[in-house]
């Protein structure tokens, strides 16, 4: 039996607050939710993913230097970090595997100037802002095509 490939899908600041964050713009669903839903959707495609959200930026370098040494498809929803981050940037701009770049709401019509530049998105694949929690299932669903 073939193993299934491993997907990182990372989660930057505020997002552990799902449910509880601005519902009108993120929904009810909570950040377990979402968690478990991605395994799911994973099990599905035939991928083993492996969630993960922290509010520290060295972390979501860490977790792309480790994507970056093992070739890990990542789907990434850097969250704030998006907007600022060149060490996020730096850390992308590594990758080998397929990445592709989620947001719940769609930052770059929102009315803060500021989101709408993103650090992630010269590097991704595939950029799917503003379709809520179905973008992760959208962005597995492209992440196995490109690895099938
Ligand atoms: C977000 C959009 C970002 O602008 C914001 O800072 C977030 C979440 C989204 O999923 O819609 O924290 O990435």
């Amino acid at each position: 039996m073939s193993q299934s490939a491993t997907v990182y899908v990372i989660n930057g600041p505020n997002l552990n607050r799902l449910g509880k964050r601005q519902p009108e713009i993120y929904g009810h669903t909570t950040y377990a939710e979402l968690a478990e839903r991605c395994v799911e959707w994973g099990l599905d495609l035939g991928l083993a993913v492996e969630v993960r959200q922290s509010n520290h930026e060295g972390d979501i370098v860490d977790w792309l230097n480790t994507a970056a040494d093992e070739s890990i498809p990542v789907v990434l929803n850097a969250a704030a970090f998006t907007h600022y981050s060149y060490a996020v940037y730096d850390a992308c701009a590594q990758l080998t595997a397929p990445l592709i770049e989620v947001h719940i709401s769609d930052p770059f019509t929102r009315p803060e100037e500021w989101r709408h530049f993103s650090v992630v998105s010269p590097h991704a694949s595939h950029v799917i802002a503003g379709r809520g929690l179905d973008g992760y299932a959208e962005a597995l669903a492209l992440v196995a095509r490109s690895i099938g």
